[in-house]
């Protein structure tokens, strides 16, 4: 990390299975990004711990997400892929920072109220301070940008005031970071209910295609997508159902609706959904079989996990140190 690029950090949770829409509206994009940024892609497993995961399973999902931002194409030598718990200075900072942040502040996330809710029976510490570990995550690596969806803009906006404040006390200790929304990416909607977001967490299975579905699986969920009783293929917000269909073909197949629509001229719902699919397992199918390679090769993978944390420990390390140091903690002698 030299500083004559930004830094581009982003971190997301390994439970419930990635789908569609997280690939063609977020970690396709990535792939270029990489150029222009130094890019850190954290898998957030501390975080998921403030709900209770099967072991075995979330171990499982952790290691195969790494694999899918690997197989879409993410270079892990260019960019630094690692697992939150394996650099240390994430908690380290974090229990710095929530001596820096207020209960009321926390008590105002609306994420925070919606999972109190949602977990009535498991309302812990962790939940109420997730925040803080956010904004951890985040300015360890003095980060410029966090591609942020709506539902974590209130955090990142708390990332911000914690570093201003720390700042105002200590001078320039974080980067303050900005969000980042690219231009480019696909919004994909449930295919149970096309004015809600696609999303890995809803019940309906069938709401949402996994990017580990295989290809039959694929066909059955698109020809039960819901659409409308118009009867006509047409690119307009009142047939969302189809729209969503054509802007999944249009994302997966690199084509302009205009030109998607061209492709469907004349023909019916059955015959668009039928395209969809072909369109989308063309995407899927050769991104399970990379997954799949990449699984038999352990010692591969391994080796990235490894050089990847302790690349990720470095850069977390100095800024530890760097606030451990204004607050007045004494170096530890060498
Ligand atoms: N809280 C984020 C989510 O659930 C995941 C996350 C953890 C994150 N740390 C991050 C996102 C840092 C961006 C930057 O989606």
């Amino acid at each position: 990390m030299n500083k004559d690029k930004k830094v581009l950090y982003s971190g997301m949770q390994a439970t419930g299975n990635l789908t569609l829409g997280n690939y063609l509206g977020a970690l396709k994009n990535w792939l270029t990004l990489g150029d222009e940024f130094d890019c850190f892609y954290m898998i957030a497993d501390l975080h998921s711990l403030t709900v209770r995961q099967n072991p075995a399973e979330f171990r499982k999902r952790a290691r195969q997400l790494f694999m899918i931002y690997i197989a879409a194409g993410l270079d892990p030598e260019k960019n630094c892929i690692y697992f939150q718990h394996m650099v240390p200075q994430h908690a380290e900072l974090a229990w710095m920072l929530n001596c820096f942040t207020y209960m009321g502040e926390l008590n105002r996330m609306t994420q925070f109220k919606d999972k109190s809710q949602k977990h009535a029976d498991n309302i812990n510490a962790g939940l109420f301070t997730y925040p803080v570990l956010m904004a951890s995550d985040i300015l360890l690596f003095q980060s410029d940008l966090v591609p942020v969806g709506i539902d974590q803009k209130q955090h990142l906006e708390i990332t911000r005031d914690i570093a201003e404040r720390v700042n105002s006390i200590y001078g320039d200790v974080f980067t303050v970071p900005e969000g980042y929304y690219p231009k480019v990416g696909a919004k994909i909607m449930s295919l149970q209910d096309p004015t809600k977001k696609m999303s890995k967490s809803d019940e309906n299975v069938n709401a949402s295609i996994y990017l580990m579905d295989d290809a039959d699986t694929v066909v059955r969920k698109l020809k039960r997508a819901v659409t409308d009783s118009e009867g006509v293929i047409a690119y307009r917000p009142e047939q969302p159902g189809v729209n969503n269909l054509i802007d999944i073909y249009s994302a997966c197949t690199g084509k302009t609706p205009e030109e998607a629509l061209k492709d469907f001229e004349g023909q019916g719902y059955g015959q668009l959904k039928t395209g969809v699919a072909e369109a989308v397992n063309s995407i899927l199918v050769p991104l399970q079989t990379r997954v799949k390679e990449l699984e038999q090769d352990k010692t591969y993978i391994d080796s990235i996990i490894k050089n990847n944390a302790e690349k990720a420990q470095y850069y977390a390390n100095k800024t530890v140190r760097k606030l451990q140091k204004k607050v007045g903690l004494i170096e530890m002698p060498r």
